[in-house]
C-alpha cells in the first residue's frame, strides 16, 4: 500500500485531480474509450467539481459508479445522481454515464452494460471507518460472493445497518483497474486502513482486496 499524506483536504483534492486527469490523457493514448469507476458518499464531492473542469476527451469517457444505492437518481443518496450533479458538467458534461441500477432489462441487461465496459482503466474508491469500499460491507450476507474469483462484475448486496439495498462492482471487477486510488479523510479512517493493512483479509476488510497495488490519499 502506498500512503500520501496532505496537508489539507482542499490540497489533496487539487491534486488527485491533476493525477486523474493525468492518468485519464495517458490511458486515452492507448484506448479509443476507457471507464473509469468512482465513488458515492460525503467526501469526493470537492474532487468532482476540481475534476470536471479539465479539459480532457471526455467523449471517450465512461463513467461508473463503485456502487449504487437503489434509489431514484434524483433522490439525496443517490451516486449516480451525485457524479451527475458534481462531476458530469463543463467539460466532463461530455462523458458517458453507466448507472449500477437495475432497467427494464433487469439484472441480464445490467451485468452486460457493465461487462462490456471492463476493464476499469482507472478506479477510485472511497472507504469506510468499517473498512469497507464500494459496497463490499462486512457482514453483509453476498459479500462472500462478491470476493470471489469468479464472481459476477456487478451484484445486489444488503449491507448491515444500511438504509437501502444497494448494487457493487465485485472484488474481480475492482481489481482488475489499471490504477487504483483510495481517498480517505480522518483519524477514524487512517486508523481503518492501518488496520487493513495489518489483517491483510477482505473477508473482515474489503478494502484488503484491492489494497496491495493502491495508492491511498489521506488528509486530516
Ligand atoms: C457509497 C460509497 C462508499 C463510500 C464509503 C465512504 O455509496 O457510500 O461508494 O463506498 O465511498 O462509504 O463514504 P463517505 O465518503 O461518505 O465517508
Amino acid at each position: 500500500m502506498k500512503l500520501v499524506s496532505y496537508p489539507d483536504i482542499e490540497m489533496m483534492m487539487i491534486d488527485l485531480a491533476n493525477i486523474l486527469a493525468g492518468e485519464i490523457k495517458s490511458a486515452l493514448s492507448h484506448e479509443e474509450r476507457i471507464t473509469i469507476a468512482l465513488p458515492g458518499g460525503t467526501t469526493p464531492g470537492p474532487l468532482y467539481d476540481d475534476l470536471c473542469a479539465t479539459n480532457l476527451e471526455w467523449d471517450r469517457v465512461r463513467v461508473m459508479p463503485t456502487d449504487e444505492r437503489l434509489v431514484p437518481p434524483d433522490h439525496p443518496r443517490s451516486n449516480e445522481g451525485m457524479l451527475r450533479a458534481r462531476l458530469l458538467c463543463g467539460p466532463a458534461a461530455e462523458a458517458r454515464l453507466i448507472g449500477l441500477r437495475p432497467g427494464a432489462d433487469g439484472m441480464d441487461g445490467l451485468t452486460e452494460r457493465v461487462r462490456r465496459a471492463l476493464p476499469l482503466s482507472i478506479l477510485v474508491l472511497g472507504m469506510g471507518a468499517d473498512m469497507h469500499i464500494a459496497s463490499l460491507f462486512p457482514g453483509a450476507p453476498e459479500l462472500e460472493g462478491a470476493l470471489r474469483p469468479d464472481a459476477p462484475p456487478v451484484l445486489a448486496i444488503t449491507p448491515p445497518g444500511q438504509p437501502e439495498q444497494r448494487m457493487t462492482l465485485s472484488a474481480p471487477a475492482l481489481q482488475g483497474a489499471l490504477n487504483t486510488h483510495i481517498l480517505i479523510t480522518g483519524a477514524d479512517k487512517r486508523a481503518a486502513i492501518e488496520r487493513a493493512a495489518k489483517l491483510a483479509d477482505p473477508h473482515l476488510a474489503p478494502v484488503c482486496a484491492v489494497l496491495k497495488g493502491a495508492t491511498v490519499h489521506w488528509a486530516e
